[in-house]
């Protein structure tokens, strides 16, 4: 079956024609990271308003692309949970219409789901049961994987995710917006064991996590640095920084794997992309005798086609959604 699949829960707009949820026909994503550099971070008005203008098109050019008719589009997925709201009104609204125009199913997909399934395109052999890392800019979750639509969380942030951490952290050292990628560039050039930064405990869990106080520590040391006029050595800040975001992740996705007896681990969602994260896990995974998955960088970030994966295995499920179909900020990933 042929999936249209949209999405639009934060600053990229994207549509994605996917076959039988591994097979990738086409897949667009017009990006608004420029226009909200120069805020500095995501302005939730102009995200939606800039999908607005974009999606129809952007639809169009992925059918195009696909070599696909509208009339062999079996069913039309989207992002409804979580995100900045007005941004995942309008790619609802979106393919709640070409649904309702097409006359063929509406499925709706959590968008942390959709960057899980990200691996089913990657890797052709990858299945559940397995556990997963999912780490973005707006959620940070270690997930049983248990089949493909019923998961279960072992650990959450309890504050910021660490996209937002990594981007935080990226805005004070003078990086440009979104600050993973620079942050992970000015890293390579960095000493470890410069700075001493905090590494959270969550009192009361082996899972959840915190990075909030590493996120001040680092703005303070910023700040300060610019108060006495000391230089700071921003790459060993970088690197530091993370070490303890890695230190904070890696550890606990690799208990919770034991916990849930998985034999796999996988990782998902835009910080993934992180070189020192990926290496952490590789490292882990060998030592620990686990199989390690991590999308390839083009499929880390928002895209479509992780939408039209999950949405097949969605559809399986019966999951399907009406006209009546809402938008939701906040939504727990074993529900939706
Ligand atoms: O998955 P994503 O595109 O959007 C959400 O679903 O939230 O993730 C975006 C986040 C941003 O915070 C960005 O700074 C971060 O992923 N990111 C990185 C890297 N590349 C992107 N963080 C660390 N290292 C990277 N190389």
């Amino acid at each position: 079956m042929k999936i249209l699949a949209v999405e639009s829960s934060c600053d990229e707009t994207a549509v994605a024609v996917v076959e039988d949820g591994r097979r990738v026909l086409s897949d667009k994503i017009a990006s608004q990271a420029d226009m909200h550099a120069l805020y500095g971070g995501v302005v939730p008005e102009i995200a939606s308003r800039k999908h607005v203008e974009v999606i129809a098109a952007l639809a169009d050019e992925a059918l195009k692309e696909a070599g696909v008719a509208r009339g062999e589009i079996g069913a039309v997925a989207v992002t409804y949970a979580p995100g900045l709201i007005g941004a995942v009104l309008v790619g609802v609204n979106f393919a709640k219409a070409a649904a309702y125009a097409l006359g063929i199913p509406l499925i709706p997909v959590h968008h942390v789901r959709g960057h899980i399934a990200a691996n089913y395109i990657a890797f052709p052999e990858l299945e559940p049961p397995f556990l997963a890392l999912a780490i973005s800019g707006g959620n940070t979750l270690i997930v049983d994987v248990k089949d493909y639509t019923d998961l279960e969380v072992i650990g959450a942030t309890r504050d910021d995710a660490a996209g937002e951490c990594f981007d935080k952290a990226a805005r004070v050292l003078g990086l440009p917006y979104p600050g993973g990628a620079p942050m992970d560039a000015l890293a390579q050039q960095g000493t470890a064991g410069t700075y001493d930064l905090p590494r959270a405990h969550v009192s009361g869990s082996d899972f959840d996590m915190s990075f909030s106080g590493l996120k001040t520590a680092v703005v303070n040391l910023a700040h300060n640095a610019a108060q006495t006029g000391r230089e700071l050595d921003r790459a060993s800040l970088a690197l530091d920084f993370t070490n303890a975001v890695s230190d904070m992740l890696v550890p606990r996705a690799m208990a919770a794997a034991q916990r849930c007896g998985r034999a796999t681990v996988v990782a998902a969602g835009g910080v993934a992309a992180n070189s020192i994260i990926r290496a952490d896990l590789q490292r882990a995974c060998q030592e620990q005798g686990y199989r390690l998955y991590v999308p390839p960088l083009s499929l880390c970030g928002d895209n479509g086609a992780m939408i039209g994966a999950q949405g097949y295995y969605e559809f399986r499920a019966g999951r399907c959604a009406g006209t009546d179909l809402n938008a939701f900020a906040t939504l727990d990933i074993a529900a939706g």
